[in-house]
């Protein structure tokens, strides 16, 4: 057997540390976030995501969420990396005592997913609501969303209810096709 000499050290440990991921940390979110936070959004929402146009992800909804209330929007960082959000609002409906927090847009980055950033940015933003006296938490999602419909059913989400959307091509509209008529006439002139 070997034998250690006496000025034996044991190897520094710092080349392990490196490769671990950095700690993820939960915050406010701030003005710079924005684009960032825009540009994930546009990576999970896409268009075969959320094949519905009634609520679109936008760089102007994002301002409007984050300009309402600051507080109640959230990101989820890697070091400096972004790698979630969670953009909620508070709102008071007319005739009712009842002050609702709605957790509108939720997001983690796939290269993090599963690893428990959603429900720690659904816990702090659960707390806030309850801290700003929010009785009832809302969300939405698509039906056909598998895995935020998972997420939310296993923090305690129920009572869900669908709704219907409903819609018509205004294409065929006579005011459109007596307009495009009008235009067309307007060119020739
Ligand atoms: C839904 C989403 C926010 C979950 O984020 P996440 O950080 O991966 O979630 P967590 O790690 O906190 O998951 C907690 C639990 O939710 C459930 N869950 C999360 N993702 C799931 C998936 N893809 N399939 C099944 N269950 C899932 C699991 O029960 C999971 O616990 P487990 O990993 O111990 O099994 C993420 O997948 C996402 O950004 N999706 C695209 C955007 C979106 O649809 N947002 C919601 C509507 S706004």
């Amino acid at each position: 057997m070997p034998v250690r000499s006496s000025n034996h050290k044991p190897r520094p440990r710092t080349r392990r540390r490196r490769t671990e991921p950095p700690p993820v940390e939960i915050r406010e979110m701030q003005l710079e976030d924005l684009p960032t936070v825009f540009a994930l959004g546009q990576r999970l929402f896409t268009a075969e995501e959320l094949p519905t146009l009634y609520r679109c992800w936008d760089e102007d909804e994002v301002m409007k969420i984050f300009g309402a209330d600051t507080e109640t929007c959230l990101v989820a960082v890697a070091g400096d990396r972004l790698v979630g959000f969670a953009l909620g609002s508070l709102m008071e409906k007319r005739r009712s005592a009842w002050r609702y927090g709605w957790l509108e847009w939720l997001g983690v980055d796939p290269a993090y997913s599963r690893h428990g950033i959603a429900t720690r940015l659904l816990k702090q933003l659960t707390s806030l609501f309850i801290r700003r006296d929010a009785r009832i938490i809302l969300v939405d999602t698509d039906e056909a969303n598998e895995s935020a419909l998972a997420f939310f059913r296993r923090h305690g989400f129920g009572q869900e209810l669908r709704h219907v959307y409903l819609s018509q091509n205004l294409d065929t509209h006579p005011e459109t096709i007596g307009r495009r008529e009008t235009l067309t006439e307007d060119e020739e002139e």
